[in-house]
């Protein structure tokens, strides 16, 4: 049975309450419900992180090294800023990391969020579609890991 680690950053445990215009009413607690009944149906295990820290993100990245099959990560602000969690994706390899956004990044009116990154050592990006996200995240982990798993 596949493990996949859901990870969210910074400022993501206010959802429901920041920006909903941008990013909606649900808050992570409801998006983590969803996923968890997604899991099942799936037949996958789930475990989930959110840390406004990005020291916290990596290491816990760095520990799910042999212990889960694939990682959905929505890394908030980081994505656009932070060599560091890239490095730390890259070392993780080939552990699939599937990078996740509520909103389309590429469709919003400041600029410095048009560039990801964490994109380019990401097994694929999945923007624009809300907590949908995270299920198509959760279902494109479990794929990609399969294939790891086969080699
Ligand atoms: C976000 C997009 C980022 O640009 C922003 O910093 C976030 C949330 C999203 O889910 O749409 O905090 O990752």
């Amino acid at each position: 049975m596949a493990k996949i680690l859901v990870m969210n950053g910074p400022n993501l445990n206010l959802l429901g309450k920041r920006e909903t215009d941008i990013y909606g009413m649900a808050s992570l607690a409801e998006i983590e419900k969803s996923v968890s009944a997604r899991a099942k149906a799936l037949k996958c295990k789930v475990e989930f992180f959110q840390s406004n820290s990005e020291g916290a993100l990596i290491d816990r990245l760095h520990a799910a090294m042999g212990k889960v099959d694939g990682v959905v990560i929505n890394a908030a602000g980081l994505t656009h800023t932070s060599v560091s969690l890239r490095d730390a994706i890259a070392a993780v390899a080939p552990l699939p990391v599937i990078e996740v956004h509520l909103s389309n990044v590429y469709a919003r009116t400041e600029r410095f969020r048009h560039k990801s990154l964490l994109a380019p050592v990401c097994r694929g990006v999945i923007a624009g579609f809300g907590p949908l996200g995270y299920l198509l995240g959760l279902e494109a982990a479990v794929e990609a890991a399969k294939k790891t798993k086969q080699g």
